[in-house]
């Protein structure tokens, strides 16, 4: 198998980071493959925080944590109580946001990157995990959000963020299921 499938195939989120900083270098080559990632018409709105200051990360999960108890996530709040995780960032020493203002393809043009981050990631032999409860503290709409602080604009939508770090704890890729495909031939 290819280095490009055998990523693919073998990434898998991970929850439990250690507390090893990621170097310059990791720094880099994650910036390079955000900004390589593909946007409808080439229109590049994708704009990506790095986020490796814990006292930032604390007060936006802090903020996550407050919104989900107000709304009554008891799933969530669950969830991370048998994942015994105090951060929905689960203490990653970085943490990417991808934000945007509102347009046709945003949130496509964000998947697709934040896809570009975990695979990175994984190639460099590091975790990731995808978080979209992350970015409820960044909605411009929210009373109290955090947006401004972290420099957005009024109009910029927060899609979706994504925790990165050394691996503490690693679990097996997702089971796929053939029926999910169809061929037409
Ligand atoms: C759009 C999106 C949002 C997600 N949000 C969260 C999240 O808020 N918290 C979390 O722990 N995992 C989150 N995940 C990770 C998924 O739970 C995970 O990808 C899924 O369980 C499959 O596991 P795998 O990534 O190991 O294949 C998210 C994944 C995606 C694609």
């Amino acid at each position: 198998m290819n280095e490009t499938l055998a990523t693919i195939l073998d990434r898998s989120s991970t929850r439990s980071f250690t507390d090893q900083p990621l170097d310059y270098d990791q720094l880099a080559a994650l910036k390079n493959a955000a900004l390589a990632a593909p946007t409808a018409m080439n229109r590049q709105e994708n704009r990506f925080i790095f986020v490796t200051n814990k006292d930032v990360l604390e007060k936006i999960n802090q903020k996550v944590l407050a919104l989900m108890h107000e709304e009554s996530r008891q799933d969530f709040i669950n969830r991370m109580k048998e994942r015994g995780a105090k951060s929905v960032f689960y203490d990653a020493p970085l943490v990417v946001f991808i934000y945007s203002k509102a347009s046709k393809y945003a949130y496509l043009n964000a998947g697709i990157a934040v896809q570009n981050l975990a695979l990175a990631a994984h190639s460099l032999g590091l975790g990731s995990c995808i978080i979209g409860i992350g970015t409820s503290a960044l909605q411009t709409d929210i009373p109290g959000n955090l947006a401004a602080e972290m420099g957005l604009e009024p109009d910029d939508i927060c899609h979706i963020s994504i925790a990165i770090g050394h691996i503490a704890q690693d679990k097996e890729p997702h089971s796929f299921d053939y029926s999910h495909c169809r061929d037409i031939e």
